[in-house]
């Protein structure tokens, strides 16, 4: 399941650094190597910030994978929070239309989607 996932998200999002926004994200991503984590990193500049789903893909890549298996982030908020536009275009590098992208809170997980369904007729070079 994905309760590893949501208790990676969950623990890391304290160390978000969102002085600006005061939002805090926590994302987590399985690939073959396993579990890869990520959190916003904002900046005073601020469209030099970095999305929860941007670093969990670097660390990804940094550990020498580059399939996706599985995306969870997890954020405190009202309804669910779902991955920007930018992020939906950096997760379909890695992961295929049928990638589950769970999207959780405080009580657990709240929404299950696809990559397909975040992002159709999604730019790629093929
Ligand atoms: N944010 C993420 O890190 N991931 C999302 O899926 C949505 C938004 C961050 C970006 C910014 O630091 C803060 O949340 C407010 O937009």
């Amino acid at each position: 399941m994905s309760d590893d996932l949501l208790e990676a998200a969950k623990a890391v999002r304290q160390n978000a650094h969102a002085p600006y926004s005061g939002f805090r994200v926590g994302a987590a991503i399985r690939s073959a190597a396993g579990i890869h984590v990520g959190c916003n990193v904002e900046n005073a500049s601020f469209p030099e910030g970095i999305c929860a789903e941007g670093g969990a893909i670097t660390s990804m890549v940094a550990a020498g994978d580059t399939a996706i298996l599985e995306v969870l982030v997890y954020a405190e908020a009202d309804s669910p929070v779902a991955p920007c536009g930018g992020c939906r275009q950096k997760l379909a590098e890695f992961a295929g239309p049928d990638v589950k992208v769970s999207l959780a809170g405080p009580e657990g997980i709240r929404t299950v989607m696809t990559m397909g369904e975040l992002l159709p007729a999604s730019f790629s070079l093929k």
